[in-house]
């Protein structure tokens, strides 16, 4: 499994339109039609994003973007089937917020929908305390998850719980998009303990996944320092098999050079946006 991690532009220079236009060229009409319908220019960033790495994934594995045609699923989960002569086949799945996209991907895999991933900004949402934010969460969570939320109010530093409701919310979405239905899957049928390492679905202990956990630390506009937490779960081949959770701290390689698959222009983004310790990183 790997991931890829990237930065969306914050400021308005004219520069980032151009490459805007120039990454929209690269997608298919249907990603295309999606981006333009934004008002918000950075949600239209985020999506371009996504999917202009992807489209860069499969070109480095020589596939050509008129031969890939994006699919989804009646869920809307996206996929690329690889075309008749490629020698590999490509899972993905993307998630995004606040200033970062990721992309979660494995090449030579044995199902193209068997990845899902979710990364989230960890703040508390305005006008909301620890302990509100739990009880708006409170349908999407098992009975356990809230008494360990609870019991963690109790005894740990605030900081503590917050990482901790955003574990177990960033588990649960990244199992609910490997298995494709998204917010469609009812999440409190889903208990993450995230100290344990633990997940179950429906009360029994889930079998057939693999997991990694991790955490960036992103420098944005001056001294903005922002946490971010994500989950990328995978659907193994043998649902036999037991659970593997393992965590990813802050050991990024090297910064991921999107925008040189969009123009040369990339040198300006380079010191801007490149020297932040994001990138690619394996497992
Ligand atoms: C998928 C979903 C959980 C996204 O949640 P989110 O936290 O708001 O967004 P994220 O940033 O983590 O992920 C968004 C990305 O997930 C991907 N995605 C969309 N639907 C997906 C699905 N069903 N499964 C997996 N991935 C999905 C897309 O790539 C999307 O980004 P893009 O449109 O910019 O390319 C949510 O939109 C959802 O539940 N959608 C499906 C609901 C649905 O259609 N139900 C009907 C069932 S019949």
């Amino acid at each position: 499994m790997h991931l890829i991690i990237a930065p969306i532009p914050t400021d308005d220079e004219q520069h980032w339109d151009k490459l805007f236009e120039q990454g929209l060229a690269r997608l298919d009409e249907a990603s295309r039609t999606k981006i333009k319908r934004y008002h918000r220019k950075e949600d239209a960033w985020r999506t371009l994003l996504g999917r202009l790495i992807v489209v860069t994934l499969f070109a480095t594995k020589g596939v050509k973007r008129e031969d890939l045609s994006l699919c989804f699923t009646s869920s809307n989960k996206p996929f690329i089937l690889p075309p008749e002569a490629a020698d590999t086949r490509i899972a993905f799945n993307i998630s995004h917020d606040h200033m970062l996209v990721v992309v979660g991907y494995e090449t030579d895999t044995y199902d193209e929908l068997c990845l899902g991933v979710d990364m989230m900004h960890v703040k508390l949402p305005q006008d909301t305390t620890l302990e509100s934010f739990i009880d708006i969460l409170t349908d999407s969570l098992s009975p356990k998850e809230l008494d360990d939320l609870r019991s963690s109010l109790k005894k740990d530093p605030p900081g503590a719980t917050l990482k901790h409701i955003f574990w177990i919310w960033t588990f649960k979405e990244a199992y609910t998009k490997a298995i494709g239905q998204g917010l469609g899957f009812e999440l409190n049928r889903i208990s993450v303990d995230p100290s344990a390492l633990t997940i179950q679905i429906d009360g029994s202990t889930l079998t057939g996944y693999e997991f990694m956990m991790f955490e960036v630390k992103f420098h944005g506009p001056g001294s903005d320092i922002q946490n971010y937490q994500g989950v990328l779960a995978k659907r193994l081949k043998d649902n036999k098999t037991p659970v593997r959770i393992r965590r990813k701290i802050g050991e990024w390689g090297e910064p991921y050079r999107w925008a040189d698959s969009v123009t040369t222009w990339g040198v300006v983004t380079q010191t801007k946006y490149y020297g932040l310790g994001l990138g690619q990183t394996d497992f």
